[in-house]
């Protein structure tokens, strides 16, 4: 069925996937069937080489969960990662052609659907990718919303995202997506950990950011971060830094339309904007 072009960043190349495959919802069914040995290989190779990078590098509970997404040598079925996953938080993995438009992405997970690309990337992309794939999105984002508290927050975000889209908020919103869901580091009792899904299914980025005297890193701070601007295809020059899911979830339970008002028309922070004065 036809549906809305996707339309994505500053990225004027068209998606990869097939969208024709897509629902109303831009939902599909997993084609399992239609992964090579090779698409297997593929996602063994990356399977391996990021668990390998995560000691010290990443949040605790997403190296807790890992293990809840199943086969670590083939691509796991999403049927049989979300027994586990709906039994953990009653969230469930939806298949999907690639990026999708707003309103759909945030209506699925208002409703506990998390969208999942379901091809995986040629190994020509093995390091780097511009669109998400399947491992992006099931090795970066799903270990996570194994997570209690971390899966009522991106249940939220969705909510949100429904309502900051009514008032023409959606970029505002989308830059607290980027820096925490996909970007997003926090502060455990044994150091500074990586809990962003971009960061966590790339090889570089999460030393990087965890480590590199480079980045400069901010307390997570609701204002700032939604006058953000961000870059999608470097590595990121300033991360938000939260002490707990908890204190995620909290800072996010407010009404945001109040925020939106104060904050449109004022100045907006480039990717790499130093802020001396900004402390916790
Ligand atoms: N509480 C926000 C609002 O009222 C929505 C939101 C939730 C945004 C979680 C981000 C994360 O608009
Ligand atoms: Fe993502």
């Amino acid at each position: 069925m036809a549906v809305e072009p996707v339309v994505y960043g500053a990225s004027e190349r068209p998606p990869r996937g097939d969208y024709a495959r897509a629902g109303a919802d831009y939902t599909c069914a997993q084609n399992y069937a239609a992964y090579t040995e090779a698409d297997h290989d593929t996602y063994r190779r990356l399977y391996e080489r990021q668990s390998r990078l995560l000691p010290g590098l990443a949040s605790q509970a997403f190296i807790d969960a890992l293990p809840s997404l199943g086969e670590r040598d083939r691509i796991p079925r999403f049927e049989e990662v979300n027994e586990r996953l709906y039994q953990a938080t009653r969230w469930e993995l939806v298949a999907v052609p690639g990026l999708i438009p707003e309103v759909p992405f945030f209506t699925l997970l208002a409703n506990r659907k998390f969208p999942v690309t379901d091809w995986i990337r040629t190994p020509e992309e093995f390091d780097y990718i511009v669109e998400p794939d399947i491992f992006h999105d099931l090795f970066g984002h799903v270990p996570l919303l194994f997570n209690p508290v971390f899966a009522d927050y991106v249940q939220r975000y969705g909510q949100g995202g429904l309502k900051a889209h009514g008032l023409g908020a959606c970029e505002m919103l989308s830059r607290l997506y980027w820096y925490t869901i996909e970007f997003g580091l926090i502060r455990e009792s044994e150091g500074l950990r990586a809990y962003g899904a971009g960061i966590l299914s790339s090889s570089g980025e999460l030393p990087y950011s965890v480590q590199s005297p480079e980045p400069q890193r901010l307390p997570l701070q609701l204002a700032r971060t939604m006058r953000t601007r961000y870059k999608i295809d470097t590595f990121q020059q300033t991360y938000f830094v939260i002490d707990s899911f908890q204190q995620l979830f909290d800072m996010t339970a407010a009404d945001f339309s109040p925020i939106y008002q104060a904050l449109k028309g004022q100045p907006e922070f480039a990717a790499n904007e130093r802020e001396e004065a900004l402390t916790a």
